[in-house]
């Protein structure tokens, strides 16, 4: 039996709640902030969430790469796909399935503060993992925190490009691992 570690009602509150936050902490910024999907991982609760974000808002999306489809971070942070919209004076709200080492999420950060002037850049994820930190960033938004770093699939999280489309999240046993290997491309 998989160990849920968020089911599908639990990611509604959740989502609801976050949803709500923002709307509360956005409620006075003039210019609509934009929300940034980090692809692919982040797809399912992004397009969740923005429609809990009560008041005007852009979207647009990045797609990131570091995971090479297994277990572990390379560490070695790519931008795929650019975002299309000019950030300059507007708050930003990147949106991502997880923070693990924080290397991408940093990255994301770097990135848009050397390429725009961005009024403030605000970071919201489904799960916080902070006993994996590489990289020291907060999270100003979550969904849950796993102190215990376990490999989590379903709702956007994948492994090997695969489980994205489950609607819950739960925890990669080996022998899931050992089946999915198994599967040819
Ligand atoms: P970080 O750069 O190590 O913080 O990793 C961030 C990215 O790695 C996330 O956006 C995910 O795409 C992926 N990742 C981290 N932990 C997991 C996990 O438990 N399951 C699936 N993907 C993960
Ligand atoms: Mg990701």
């Amino acid at each position: 039996m998989a160990e849920i570690v968020l089911s599908q009602e639990e990611i509604a509150a959740a989502v609801k709640r976050i949803g709500a936050a923002l709307t509360e902490e956005l409620k006075d910024e003039k210019k609509p902030p934009v929300f940034l999907c980090v692809m692919k991982g982040a797809m399912p609760f992004y397009s969740d969430l923005i429609k809990c974000v009560e008041r005007d808002i852009i979207c647009d999306y990045v797609q990131l790469s570091s995971y090479e489809g297994g277990l572990s971070t390379t560490g070695n942070v790519r931008l795929q796909r650019e975002c299309q919209t000019d950030l300059t004076g507007r708050t930003v709200v990147i949106v991502d399935d997880v923070v693990d080492s924080g290397l991408s999420m940093q990255f994301m950060v770097n990135y848009i503060n050397e390429k725009y002037a961005a009024k403030r850049v605000l970071v919201c994820a489904l799960f916080d993992k902070p006993n994996s930190r590489i990289s020291d960033v907060k999270v100003d938004y979550c969904g849950k925190i796993l102190e215990e770093p376990k490999f989590l699939v379903g709702y956007g999280l994948d492994y090997k490009q695969l489980l994205r489309n489950v609607p819950y999240v739960y925890v990669l046993e080996p022998e899931d691992v050992a089946k999915y290997d198994a599967i040819e491309d």
